[in-house]
Formats: structure tokens, sequence, C-alpha cells
């Protein structure tokens, strides 16, 4: 038996990511958990939702750059923190070292393993919020992270946002592999 509701959004877990720009003259950074694939293909792009009042969204739209940045669980404190407090009344910008790539104002957190750095390629308005649309011009990883080269979850313990319980998870074992295990029903 299934009961309703309400027309609430479900689809956690969502990665959490701290996002950095550039606003006032200073890198800014904001967590968020409402993240997505947009295209996985040349041009490469994600949106992060982002609600207007965000002190980020500013930096964002003057100087049509960002970053994506994943922290591993070993950040959880300092990823809830610039969740938690604006850029508006707090200034966040020594919270992290940052590095530089080829985008100009897309700051890269040296402490999170893994960073995107995207041109703003399109907002999508919505009444509350800026879906904010990254182009990835590049992306880093620390080697710690890698295991023949390509990024192992296991390593990178990504922190896994719910909001049904309001809490930061882990991620757990491997399952199957995809676009294989199904084939036992062809
Ligand atoms: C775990 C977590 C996830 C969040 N995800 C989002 C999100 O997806 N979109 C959003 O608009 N705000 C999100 N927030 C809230 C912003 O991070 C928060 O309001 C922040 O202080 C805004 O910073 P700023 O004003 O310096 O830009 C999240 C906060 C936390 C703690």
């Amino acid at each position: 038996m299934k009961r309703t509701l309400d027309a609430i959004n479900v689809l956690y877990p969502t990665p959490t990511v701290l996002v950095g720009a550039v606003v006032d003259g200073k890198p800014n950074y904001i967590t968020i958990a409402h993240i997505g694939i947009v295209n996985h293909a040349r041009p490469y792009l994600i949106s992060l939702s982002s609600a207007k009042a965000h002190y980020t969204n500013a930096g964002i739209k003057e100087n049509k750059a960002f970053s994506v940045n994943i922290p591993s669980e070993n950040l959880v404190v300092e990823t809830d923190y610039a969740g938690l407090v604006s850029g508006k009344k707090t200034d966040k910008s020594e919270l992290f070292e940052i590095f530089h790539g080829q985008v100009e104002n897309a700051p890269m957190i040296k402490e999170c393993p893994i960073n995107m750095e995207c041109r703003l390629y399109d907002i999508y308005d919505t009444p509350t919020h800026d879906l904010l649309i990254g182009e990835i011009v590049e992306t880093y990883a620390d080697e710690s992270v890698l295991t023949e080269g390509k990024i192992d979850l296991a390593k990178l313990k990504p922190l896994l946002f719910d909001m049904s319980s309001i809490k930061y998870w882990s991620v757990g074992e491997a399952v199957a592999d995809c676009w294989k295990v199904g084939k036992q029903l062809k």
C-alpha cells in the first residue's frame, strides 16, 4: 500500500559540493547539494540550483565563472559551515587554500581532492532559484583518490546529502557493474 507524501522532491542522496566564486573581489564558498549533470558530452555541462538571495550568485553572474569542489568526509565541518553562514555577513575567503587553473575568477579549493573549473554557460531562471549551468573547462584530482587513473569513490569518500534525515551520509559498497548485470535478462 502506497501513501502520498505531497509533491516533494525525493531525489536524494546527492553529492555535497563546495562552489567557489569571486564576490566583491574576494573568494567565497557556498555549499550546494542541488547539483546536476546536464550534458555528458562536449560541452560538459553541470547545474547548480542556488537560491537567488545567496551572496555567491552575484559573483558568478558578474564574472561568469565558478568552481565545483568535492570535499571528502574529513572536510564535513568546513563544508557545513560554508552552508551555514553567508558571505554577505561573514568573510569566508580564508576558509580554504585556493589554486587557479585556466579560468579567471574560479578559485578552486586545494583541500578538496576533486575540482572542476567552470565557465557560466547559461542561467535558467525560476521564481526563487538561479539554475546556474556551468561548462566544465578542466577537472583536477589528487593522486590519492585515484586508482589506475580513475576516481575511486572508496578513496574519495564524498559527503552524500540527504534531505529526509538532514544528514551527511557515506558511500557504501558497490552493488553490481552498470550496463552489464542486466544482460542476464536479455
Ligand atoms: C548541506 C547543505 C547543502 C546546501 N545546498 C544548497 C543548495 O543546493 N542550494 C542552495 O541555494 N542553498 C544550499 N545550501 C544553503 C547555502 O549553502 C547557504 O545558504 C550559504 O550560507 C549561502 O552562502 P552565500 O550567501 O555566501 O552564497 C546548502 C547548505 C547546506 C549546509
